[in-house]
């Protein structure tokens, strides 16, 4: 064994000496060659040695003949070697990420609209006070704005309390006829719990051309609801007060879930409370420019979070917005 470590010692310096291949041949030829190798030599005077040494001195000098070579391999071709690809290493996990459920509702809303030949419009999310609420018939001091409590920016602009102002800034770049939706954040003063946040997505969508109606507005929520929940869906508008639409409208869709005979989903209603909708209000039409006396339009907005609840069957809006892996990993795959 002695012998063995002297033989790794003596390598280990001589190799530090060397310098260039003709030298490093040199090396390989004192320790492992055929015939003056020392551990060559070494490992031929084993068989002299009592069985038991034999078989110690035997696995050490063998590992002893792995090291030089492997020593020597690198000092050859470092670059062979830093390129070595070691196939035993464990492989790199690729984690695949999962689609926000919101973000899958938001596709499919999109596409269903885009098939009826709809624009997907954008707006921004701090708005002016007009476009959010002064252009959509809302006047200051209007009670409606009571309805919305509203987060104000220094400088007199607000954060949008829903997507409608989209439809003054679509309305104001382009002539009638227009369909589009305009999905986004919208924001109020809410304090967060299961149901509130203040923090919100809806989708907008409007519609202006010549002989636009009511029956249109109620055709294009029925496409969408069945699109949403199944062909079997049914879809019911209420009279309700929006000042940007006349007549205006809240509209449901019968629950998929129980079929409209009342579940917990629907709180035994058998309806799902959707959004508001009506006909665009001719006071609207003025603000923007259009002639109220030859177009009509009608227009409508939901919230998407509590419809992406309902359809994954999530029971508090802010798991929504906390990003908490262990729940969005569950939309892995999901549609
Ligand atoms: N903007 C309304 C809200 O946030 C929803 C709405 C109602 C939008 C009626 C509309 C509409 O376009 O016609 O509550």
């Amino acid at each position: 064994m002695s012998d063995l470590e002297e033989i790794r010692r003596d390598f280990a310096e001589r190799l530090s000496l060397a310098r260039g291949a003709a030298a490093l041949q040199e090396v390989r030829h004192d320790f492992l060659g055929r015939n003056r190798g020392r551990l060559t030599a070494f490992l031929r005077a084993l068989k002299d040695l009592p069985e038991a040494e034999r078989r110690t001195a035997g696995a050490e000098a063998n590992r002893l003949k792995v090291e030089i070579e492997q020593a020597l391999a690198a000092a050859e071709d470092p670059a062979a070697e830093s390129e070595r690809i070691d196939v035993t290493l464990p492989g790199v996990a690729i984690q695949p990420g999962a689609v926000h459920p919101l973000t899958l509702v938001r596709r499919q809303i999109e596409e269903i609209f885009l098939e009826m030949g709809y624009v997907v419009e954008d707006g921004p999310e701090a708005e002016s006070d007009y476009n959010n609420f002064t252009a959509l018939n809302i006047p200051p001091d209007h009670p409606a704005r009571d309805m919305q409590d509203t987060f104000y920016l220094e400088g007199g602009g607000l954060l949008r309390t829903h997507t409608s102002p989209t439809q003054i800034r679509t309305m104001l770049k382009t002539k009638p006829p227009l369909k589009i939706i305009c999905p986004g954040r919208a924001f109020r003063r809410d304090t967060p719990d299961a149901t509130h946040s203040p923090v919100f997505h809806q989708v907008e969508g409007l519609a202006v051309g010549d002989g636009i109606g009511l029956a249109d507005l109620k055709g294009t929520l029925l496409v969408m609801g069945r699109s949403l929940f199944g062909q079997r869906v049914q879809v019911r508008l209420a009279p309700s007060y929006f000042p940007f639409v006349e007549p205006g409208a809240e509209f449901s869709v019968s629950c998929f879930i129980c079929g409209g005979t009342g579940c917990r989903t629907c709180k035994r209603s058998g309806w799902i409370e959707m959004g508001g909708a009506g006909m665009v209000h001719p006071a609207v039409f003025e603000k923007v420019g259009y002639d109220a006396e030859r177009y009509t339009g009608f227009a409508f907005g939901f919230g998407i979070d509590r419809l992406a609840m309902v359809k994954y069957g999530i029971d508090d809006i802010r798991l929504l917005f906390d990003n908490d892996l262990r729940f969005l990993d569950q939309f892995r795959g999901a549609s």
